[in-house]
């Protein structure tokens, strides 16, 4: 049997659906969400993402502040738009591109944004929140993956989960969300011994080295979840952390690459702005878009 593919393309589409409907919802009291990007540099990658989160923004109805700051601006400068935009009551999430040049201290920037308004849970304060349990601001790329899974899985209570890769942006706060599902954790990285042998105890197997086709399918338990967080360009084109050809066989189910975890992610940067901005109103949280 092939593994059940885990379309996260169609559910991004219906989640910005839903987040539409609730920006109309706002809009009747007279708010509309706000997110402010701020991109320092040209890298290329960061370009086409830069762009693709404002194409969405505006498409559910919120508004999009764009900041584009030459790669030699100084921290200073960086800082002052910053302290800028915590101070404007028009935006409601701020997300600074990463990577920043290297002349930047990319934890004092982060540290800079105003924590209700973090929306890529970036900050000193959230990352806090999350592993004490406390209400936060969740990454995006996490929350992305958690959604998914419990989706695909009902209740991730009690099953192995194996989080390859321990980056903040990823691992980290991947491995709280499970564990805050009361999964069974283990973080592994490239000093794990018998990573194959770990894999293969995972019910949950979630991929975010960076290293194209890593995961084998003889590391994955037959019918286990995979999910594969991994944008590799090759010479083959885009290709996740996992060997899909070998691990279809094997998986119960498994995200695809393109069209499973990254569709996701700048969907839940729209939730998080969405969550954000209704925090801020002092209305509940959305249904279903915060853990
Ligand atoms: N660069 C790569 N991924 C991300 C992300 O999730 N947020 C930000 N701000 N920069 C990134």
């Amino acid at each position: 049997m092939m593994a059940q593919i885990i379309d996260g393309k169609s559910f991004a589409a219906r989640l910005r659906l839903r987040i539409a409907a609730d920006v109309v919802t706002l809009a009747s009291r007279g708010i509309t969400p706000g997110l402010a990007v701020v991109l320092v540099g040209e890298d290329p990658a960061s370009q086409v993402y830069v762009r693709s989160k404002g194409r969405m923004t505006r498409e559910v109805g919120m508004t999009s502040f764009e900041h584009r700051l030459p790669a030699e601006t100084d921290q200073e400068t960086l800082l002052a738009l910053i302290a800028q935009l915590n101070a404007d009551a028009a935006v409601n999430g701020i997300l600074v591109q990463l990577p920043l040049p290297p002349h930047m201290d990319e934890a004092a920037v982060i540290n800079a944004i105003a924590p209700d308004k973090d929306v890529d849970g970036f900050h000193i304060l959230n990352v806090g929140r999350l592993a004490t349990g406390q209400k936060a601001m969740v990454p995006c790329t996490p929350l992305g993956c958690l959604m998914l899974l419990r989706d695909h899985l009902g209740t991730l209570s009690g099953r192995n989960a194996v989080v390859i890769g321990r980056s903040n942006i990823v691992g980290k706060p991947m491995a709280q969300l499970l564990l805050r599902d009361s999964a069974t954790v283990t973080v592994a990285h490239s000093r794990t011994a018998d990573l194959p042998a770990l894999c293969r105890q995972a019910d949950i197997l979630v991929a975010a080295v960076g290293r194209p086709n890593f995961v084998q399918g003889a590391w994955i338990k037959p019918g286990a979840t995979v999910i594969d967080v991994g944008i590799n360009r090759t010479e083959e084109g885009l290709v996740g952390d996992v060997h899909q050809a070998s691990a279809m066989p094997v998986a119960g189910a498994l995200t695809p690459v393109p069209g499973g975890v990254g569709p996701m992610t700048i969907a839940c940067l729209l939730a998080n702005t969405l969550t954000a901005t209704r925090r801020a109103a002092g209305l509940p949280d959305p249904e279903g878009l915060t853990p």
